[in-house]
Order: structure tokens, then sequence, then C-alpha cells
């Protein structure tokens, strides 16, 4: 099949915190998911978190690391010191687009600095300079759940509206600074992970605030970024003058269990409040009725005003994207539990999973594109989408992962048929297209890149670089434009 939207952006993405390391040096401050410790996995299949023993009593104590333990994220792949090979490496590959974060940590370390960190900024002004000298487009995150601890410790996180002036300041040094060398802005990476964990969203921990439920304390969170992210899509456009500022949302595409019309209506419910929902926020720019009343459920009660309601209506954002990895299935009985990108889900007969118990569905994909195409009307972008693989480097040097190449290939296809179909999709970036450190299980060998990087777990290893089957793959379709 041949790829037929010729001006289409394949790429591949990478986040500071799981990729840069050097946390210590340069005035970087420790971000909220630098927090967390490595622990090995019993079953990778089960879900791995128990998110509410986050608390901050417990980040606190492991902080200062009596039990020596090990913080993947505070390694990454050493990115800080190897980028430039990295990114030879992307071009090499003839990536039209590489999607990255620029660590909040590095250069607001506190947040509350009135000037920023001039060594966090030279760092990512030579990065993204290359990257253009390099011919590569740039979709660059402000935040990839990158909030400074500080920020958590002294503020409270998100849940205090102070953070949101101090994000829109952050905000306002990338524009100034990386304004010309950035193609599209990304504000926060899956926001609805705030709504899951306010802790790793939005650095705010239930024990900073009490008398407060925890449902209350996710909302309100969730809405003070969603008012963020608002105000950095207005400064965006007022400073840039450009259409270019999309959200980033885990999209949570689930199927009924069956067509018994009690679980028709179980479902119609998950994917309003789980997906359609954040959507709605940042493409309509306000509550939708079924949030409300859940509100009303739950108790919740937002603290906002009419000028933070005017501020989501008037600035939704100019393209929507979204990470995309499975699917489930959702039903009020019989359903059997699996892994997943940040929540786990109902199993689906149909479909393999990965080794983590992530549903395979290319064909979701598809479905994913038309839906949201349909229900918004605007252009899409696929902006995190891979397999995770415990690959193993051979004697060669390399990974024949074909496994990954498959996974590519069928997901590549469904995009296109999307294209075939009317949806307006204009990018793709492939996770960790050069490896580094699970989001979810901080393991160095949960792998998604077409490259591979020789560290361990325990980050043993040389860091050397080696090219996989899939990145030969890649380059070849990025040549030929067949699959
Ligand atoms: C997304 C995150 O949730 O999924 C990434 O934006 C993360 O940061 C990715 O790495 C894949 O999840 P994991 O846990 O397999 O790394």
């Amino acid at each position: 099949m041949e790829n037929r939207k010729k001006d289409f952006l394949w790429g591949g993405a990478t986040s500071a915190s799981q990729a840069e390391g050097n946390f210590e040096n340069n005035g970087h401050s420790l971000s909220v998911w630098q927090m967390i410790p490595y622990i090995k996995l019993q079953d990778r299949a089960s879900i791995p978190l128990n998110f509410e023993s986050f608390t901050k009593a417990w980040v606190e104590e492991v902080f200062e690391n009596k039990q020596g333990l090990h913080y993947p994220k505070r390694f990454g792949s050493d990115y800080f010191n190897r980028w430039k090979e990295d990114i030879d490496l992307l071009a090499e590959a003839k990536l039209d687009i590489y999607r990255m974060s620029i660590s909040w940590s590095r250069i607001y370390p506190n947040g509350d600095e009135l000037e920023p960190n001039q060594k966090g900024l030279e760092f990512y002004g030579k990065v993204l300079n290359y990257c253009k000298e390099k011919g590569l487009k740039v979709m660059a995150t402000l935040s990839h759940f990158e909030t400074p601890y500080p920020i958590g410790k002294k503020y409270g996180g998100w849940m205090n509206k102070q953070v949101i002036d101090m994000f829109v300041k952050f905000a306002k040094t990338c524009f100034t600074e990386f304004g010309d060398l950035v193609d599209f802005w990304v504000p926060i990476n899956e926001i609805n992970m705030t709504a899951i964990v306010p802790m790793m969203g939005g650095a705010s921990f239930l024990e900073d605030f009490p008398g407060t439920s925890y449902d209350q304390l996710r909302f309100q969170t969730l809405h003070n970024q969603f008012v963020g992210q608002a105000k950095v899509v207005q400064l965006g456009h007022e400073m840039l003058g450009k259409k270019n500022i999309g959200c980033m949302i885990a999209n949570m595409t689930a199927y009924p269990i069956d067509c018994n019309p009690v679980n028709i209506l179980e479902w119609q419910k998950h994917q309003q409040t789980q997906r359609y929902f954040y959507f709605d926020m940042v493409a309509k720019g306000e509550y939708p009725t079924y949030m409300l009343k859940l509100f009303e459920k739950l108790n919740v009660k937002i603290d906002t005003n009419p000028e933070e309601m005017t501020i989501l209506k008037n600035n939704t954002v100019d393209f929507l994207s979204f990470s995309y990895y499975m699917s489930g299935t959702v039903g009020t009985t019989d359903v059997q539990y699996t892994s997943g990108n940040l929540t786990g889900t109902g199993k689906n007969p149909f479909l393999k999973a990965t080794e983590w118990g992530w549903q395979i569905d290319p064909q979701g994909l598809r479905y994913t594109l038309n839906d949201l195409w349909d229900r918004y009307h605007l252009p899409l972008f696929i902006s995190e989408n891979g397999m995770g693989y415990d690959d193993k480097l051979n004697d060669k040097k390399t990974v024949d992962d074909d496994y990954r190449i498959d996974y590519l290939k069928q997901h590549f296809k469904a995009i296109m048929d999307a294209i075939d179909d009317g949806a307006d999709v204009f990018g793709y970036t492939m996770w960790g297209v050069i490896d580094l450190v699970s989001g979810g299980t901080n393991e160095m060998s949960k792998r998604y890149g077409l490259v591979y990087v020789d560290y361990d777990d325990f980050h043993n290893g040389t860091g050397d670089r080696f090219k996989k089957k899939s990145f030969y793959w890649f380059k070849k379709f990025q040549e030929t434009g067949e699959l």
C-alpha cells in the first residue's frame, strides 16, 4: 500500500523526563515523575501501580533514599549528553517530525523564579537549532508530566491557581526563545492523567488539602490545567501569530462488551466521561452536560469564575493530538480486565496483547480517527503510538523486531485508510523512537524505539545506540512510501 498523503508528517517522540537524565546539574530540579523509583514487576500484564499510594509522605521518604532505590527517570537514556547523535539518527531514518518536551524543571526549577535558568535555555536552543539544521520539524510539549516537584511541595501543585500563572510564564519564555524553531506546540501531555492521578499529572497531593475528597482534588486540579492550557493557547496565538497549538489526550477507545442495551449505556457513559469529555473541553471550550451531572453525583464543586469560563470558551485548540496504543471493552458484567495506558480496561477476545497486557488494535485507530474527525472537524495528529517490547540485542548488534514492524505497518495502514475515509489527519509520531525509560513502569527494558539503547533497568550499560531492523524498515517506508 502506498502513502497517499504526500505532506503527511511521519515522525517520532520522546519526553525530557524519560530521555534526558542529567538530573542534578545545570540548575535542573526534579519533576514529579522523577520522584518515582523502579520497582520490579512480578507480572508485567497486571496493573502495576496503586496510585493512591503516592502520598507526599512516601515521596519525601523515598527522596531521602535510605533504601538505595533506583530512579530511572533521573538517568533516562542519557539524551542530555547524546542529543546530537540521537537527532542525527532521526534524520538518518528520514523522520519528518520530532516531538520532544522542554522540561519545565530545567527552565524554572522552582516555578516561582523571576528569571529563567539560562543553562536550560541554552540546552534547548542547541537542540532545536540542530533539528532545524537537519530538516526536522518539531512539536514541543511544555509539560510531559514535568511539573517541578518544588511546585508541588511549596504550592500544592496545580490545585493552587497560582500555578496557572507559573505555567503561563514558562510558556511565554518558550514562545519568546523558541517560537521560530518549533512548528507545533502542545501545552500539557495527556491532560487526563491529572483526573486519574493528580500527583503525577498535577503535583497535587491529597494530604495538602484536608477535608477535600479525592474526586474534588482530581477535577479541580484538572480544571486549573484546562484554564492554564487555554491561557497558553491565547498567549501563543498573540505572540506567534500562528494557529499551531494543540492538545494531547490519552485516547481511551473502548467497545461495548456485547449488544446488551445495559452494556451499551455503560459504554456510552464510559466514552463520554473517559474520552469525549477531554476533547469536548479543548475543542468546544465548555463543560459538557454529562460531566456537570457527574460532578453533582460526586459532590464535586469546581472553583471557577466567569472570566475563566470565557478564557476556556475563547481559546480552543487548533488541532487535536492524542496517544493511541490500544483499545478496551466496557460492560456492566462479564468483563475481564487487562492493563493499559493510564488505566486498566476490559479484555477483548478478538485482540492480541503485548506482554504488558496492552491490546493491539490497528482498526481501532481507524475507528478513532473517523470518530474524532466527525465529532470535532479539527485536524488530527497521533502524537504517540507504538509497541513496548523487551527487545534483545543480538550478536550482530541489532534487534530483529519484526513484531514491531508488523505493529507499525498495521497502524500506518489504519491511518491511511482513515484518510481515505475522509478524516483530516496530518501527522504521526511514534512513541519512544529512541529507547527510553518507560513512563508507567520505569523499566528501561520496555522498549519502543527504532534505535536500541544499551542500558538495563538499573542504568548499567554503555548507553550506545544500535539501529534495529525497524529503523531500516521506517527509512525505506519514507523513501518509497510503500508499506
Ligand atoms: C504515555 C505517555 O502515557 O504512554 C508516555 O505520554 C509513556 O510518557 C507512554 O511512556 C507509554 O507508556 P509506558 O508506560 O509504556 O512507557
